[in-house]
């Protein structure tokens, strides 16, 4: 059974049809990658189903519930959880006050919050900088604290939207050390990223959008040597990033 079904979702805006009659479903346990050039609607996507966006047409259904059309704080509650694609972290406060924030949609007494809050900073690696006010943090570690403040909603499902763009080599390879880390906790994970030799060794399936369409969902392998994906998206990119 799907953890996550989306049937036949579109989202207009105006003339544009940046998510098109989507059927695509995310199966409980594995990480799914969304691949597609830009402009494709792999954020709209993201923003249709955790609730930043209403869809124009379609039904999203989530364990027994049909969530199209929730508040992302609504959409939270139920257990999904995301990232952005440009990172919005409260910038004023601290490292561990935007970890609380998200604690707090679980835990409302805030003792309860803090100590979720810490230890998610113990997983993710931040508890150093834990008083750090959070504008001052290196881009890889404002990205990790938005991971830190979407883990301590306690997720079944998250979303994350180019968490390794801007990266490194090595935090590259510490954030997929991580996604893997997140996998053994029993977290199902839909990425998008653009870097192919990141997605598909992590990826168990993966999902093309282009023009808002899905043009494939098959397993990596598969993807690598779908013609319709080289000529849309993969031709020259895979290669440039081998
Ligand atoms: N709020 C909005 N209002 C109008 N058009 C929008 C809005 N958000 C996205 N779009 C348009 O929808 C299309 C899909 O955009 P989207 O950001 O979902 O693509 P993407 O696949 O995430 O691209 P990228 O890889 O560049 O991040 C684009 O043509 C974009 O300009
Ligand atoms: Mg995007």
């Amino acid at each position: 059974m799907a953890l996550l079904e989306v049937q036949d979702l579109t989202k207009r805006f105006g003339g544009l049809m940046a998510n098109q009659d989507i059927d695509l479903h995310v199966s409980p346990g594995e990480i799914l990658g969304l691949i597609g050039p830009n402009g494709a609607g792999k954020t709209t996507f993201f923003n249709c189903i955790t609730g930043f966006y209403p869809p124009t047409q379609g039904a999203v259904h989530f364990l027994d519930e049909e969530i199209t059309g929730w508040s992302p704080e609504r959409v939270c509650q139920a257990g999904i959880a995301r990232t952005f694609q440009i990172v919005k972290v409260l910038r004023d406060m601290t490292v561990l006050e935007n970890v609380m924030v998200g604690a707090f949609l679980r835990y409302p007494r805030t003792a309860d919050a803090r100590r979720k809050a810490l230890e998610v900073l113990g997983f993710t690696e931040l508890a150093d900088v834990r008083d750090q006010i959070s504008r001052n943090l290196t881009i890889a570690d404002k990205k990790r604290l938005e991971l830190a403040r979407a883990l301590a909603t306690e997720p079944k499902l998250l979303f994350l939207d180019e968490a390794m763009a801007g990266l490194n080599p090595t935090e590259t390879n510490e954030a997929v050390a991580m996604v893997r880390r997140l996998r053994e906790q029993g977290i199902t994970m839909v990425l998008v990223e653009h870097v192919m030799k990141v997605i598909m060794p992590l990826a168990d399936r993966v999902v093309v959008l282009d023009s808002g369409e899905v043009i494939a969902d098959d397993v990596p392998a598969k993807i690598a040597t779908n013609e319709r994906v080289i000529e849309a998206y993969l031709g020259e990119k895979y290669r440039a990033t081998d």
